[in-house]
């Protein structure tokens, strides 16, 4: 074979690798509880594991109340999330997954966001939902579908997407399960126009196409976090 084709074999192979990992690792013990007491200066994908002798049923439970109704009424976008991730409960660190529950006003929203490390599976329990994500560039195809009482739909990893309550009376509720202990998210108004410090109006006005005074406008409201 010719070193040319060594070179490429070699990078597929990389290619195929990477991808194999390209979410939170398998994990190689029955559980690595994270152990939130030790300090240890390097983390690689997670956290320090707890000594397994010392591990409880506690580092699996967390009395979340996800069965309580919570307050919409906070922010202006009228939706709350509530996320169980690695941070609230230890002992899904290294699993790859967690859970969150979402509550919408009426006419509320869990505005345009995407998850980096996580595709989600969401189920409604009460109300009707009106959601969509978006493909990537250069399509940027809308993919979008009013959800009823259980109904289930799938947001793709890294995509952005959204979910709004239509209805002006009632509240709507979700729980949607995510593919990583800890999914992030990045609210694309928040990151936009309410980055810290501003990011210069200049740029963003090129890239929106629009005056610079209404990036200004945008960027002196206040983009609260819907999340808890
Ligand atoms: C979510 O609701 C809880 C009470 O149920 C409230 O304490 C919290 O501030 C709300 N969070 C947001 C981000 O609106
Ligand atoms: C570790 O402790 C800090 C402070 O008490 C807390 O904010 C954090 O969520 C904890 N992390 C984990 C993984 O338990």
């Amino acid at each position: 074979m010719a070193s040319s084709s060594y070179v490429l074999l070699f990078a597929l192979l990389a290619l195929a690798s990477w991808q194999a990992i390209a979410s939170d690792p398998s994990p190689l013990q029955d559980f690595c509880v994270a152990d939130n007491s030790s300090h240890v200066p390097v983390l690689v994908n997670g956290f320090a594991c707890k000594d397994p002798k010392d591990v409880k049923a506690e580092d699996f439970f967390l009395a979340a109340k996800l069965d309580m109704p919570r307050d919409t009424k906070a922010n202006k976008v009228g939706s709350n999330v509530t996320l169980i991730n690695v941070m609230r409960i230890p002992g899904l660190n290294t699993l790859g997954i967690s859970l969150a529950r979402i509550d919408y006003a009426p006419l509320g929203e869990n505005p345009p966001h995407t998850h980096p490390r996580a595709t989600e599976i969401l189920t409604v329990l009460e109300g009707t939902l009106y959601v969509g994500f978006v493909t990537s560039n250069p399509d940027n195809k809308f993919l979008s579908k009013v959800l009823n009482k259980g109904d289930v739909f799938v947001f793709p990893e890294g995509l952005v997407h959204f979910q709004f309550n239509p209805n002006p009376y009632k509240p709507a509720v979700a729980i949607a399960a995510l593919s990583s202990q800890n999914p992030g998210a990045i609210t694309i108004a928040n990151a936009v126009f309410g980055s810290k410090p501003a990011i210069s109006d200049d740029v963003l006005a090129k890239a929106f196409q629009v005056e610079k005074k209404t990036v200004d406008w945008l960027q002196a409201q206040f983009w609260a976090d819907n999340q808890n």
